[in-house]
Formats: C-alpha cells, structure tokens, sequence
C-alpha cells in the first residue's frame, strides 16, 4: 500500500473531548478541551494543554485546581458550544443548560451531567509551544451510580460516550471485546495482571 509522509502534526486519533470546569460555585466555568490523557497510574495522574488566551488558562494557574468532565451524545452540544464561546463574555453553565455542582476534593465545580468526573490538582505548568501543559493528580473521581452494576463495576458503555477525531465527534457505544481476549485461554478464565491491565 502506498504511503505519503507528512510533516509531523497532531494526528493522534481519537482524543476525548471532554468539558474542563474551573473556577468556583460563585463564578464557575467550563470549556471544551481535546488535548487530555493519562500520564500516570500510580498515583494517578493526568494532564490538559491549555492555550495562555483562554480565559480558563488564567482560572486554573491562579486556583491549581479544575474537573475534567467525561462527555456524552446527550453533552454534546454543550461540549461544542463550550469550545467556541469564551467565559469572558458568557455564563456558558446558563448558555449550554448544564449545572456547576460542588466537587469532593477541589472548589472547582463539577458538571452535574457528566456520568464521570475527575477531580485534579496541577502539580506543575509545561510551556509547550501553542499550549501550556497543566500536570495534576487525580484526587478524585464522581461516578454516576447508574453505571455501575450489582458488584458495583463500572459500565461506560451505557452512558454514550464521546470521542473527537479530526475535526468530528463520534459516539462510542459498543465495547467489541475486553482487555485480555487475544491471550485468553478458553474456559480457564482470563490471564492474570494487574486489574486493567495498564
Ligand atoms: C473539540 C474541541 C477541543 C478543544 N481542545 C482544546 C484544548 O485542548 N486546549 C485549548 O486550550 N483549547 C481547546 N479548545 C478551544 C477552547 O475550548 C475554546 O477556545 C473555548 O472558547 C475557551 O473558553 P474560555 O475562554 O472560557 O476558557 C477546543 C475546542 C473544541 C471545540
């Protein structure tokens, strides 16, 4: 198959888009951020690259603290309109119908209707180029009890997830297999490691 090579550019596919919230109950807000992952287990750890002209790049250098918000098809519109609006300028929680909700561990609020939030505290600010890049622990994580089963495991997959790729949003629905599957022997149950594996 033939290939062409480009010049290097930010093709990692898909990333999450997910909804930042920072501030506090009294002034919150909230953006739409694509350039999100983890960079620790133990403990854990995670990061956003934020651009120093947003006006949430200032909230969060001052306070250390922001929520990252898992979003879903029903978030969707929210989480598009948080990415082209500016909190400058616009109560985007009134502009996109979504609630601030007070978190466990930081005075960043929490979007009540994300199914999963993670609660985070930087530890350090990499100025990258473009963006900034705010590394924080996960101190920790709000979980909408509808996804979690009898013994108490968590399942995304009822929630609508979504993803961003390359200029699109895609709705992630349908798990096709578990971790593990490709070494699993059969009847004799899955191959030990640690839980996720990760
Ligand atoms: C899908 C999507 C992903 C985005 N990812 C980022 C990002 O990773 N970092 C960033 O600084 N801005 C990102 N933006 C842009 C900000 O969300 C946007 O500039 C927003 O208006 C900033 O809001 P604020 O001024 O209230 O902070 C993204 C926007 C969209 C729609």
């Amino acid at each position: 198959v033939a290939k062409q090579i480009w010049k290097g550019g930010t093709l990692l596919n898909p990333t999450p888009a997910v909804l930042v919230s920072c501030g506090n109950m009294e002034k919150p807000n909230v953006f739409t951020v694509g350039w999100t992952g983890i960079v620790c287990t133990h403990p854990p750890r995670t990061y956003v690259s934020i651009r120093p002209s947003r006006y949430s790049y200032g909230l969060i250098k001052e306070s250390g603290e922001f929520v990252i918000n898992l979003t879903t098809t029903a978030l969707l519109k929210a989480t598009d309109k948080c990415g082209v609006h500016s909190g400058r300028d616009k109560d985007k929680f009134a502009l996109c119908s979504i609630t601030p909700e007070e978190s466990a561990t930081v005075s960043a609020p929490s979007v009540a209707e994300s199914p999963l939030s993670l609660e985070c505290k930087v530890f350090d600010v990499i100025p990258l180029g473009s963006h900034d890049m705010f590394l924080a622990d996960i101190t920790a994580v709000r979980v909408d009890e509808t996804l979690l089963d009898e013994n108490g495991s968590l399942s995304l997959e009822k929630c609508r997830l979504t993803a961003y790729s390359h200029g699109k949003y895609y709705e992630l629905v349908k798990p096709i297999e578990a971790l593990g599957f490709a070494v699993k022997k059969k009847h004799k149950g899955a191959k030990k490691g640690s839980k996720n594996g990760k």
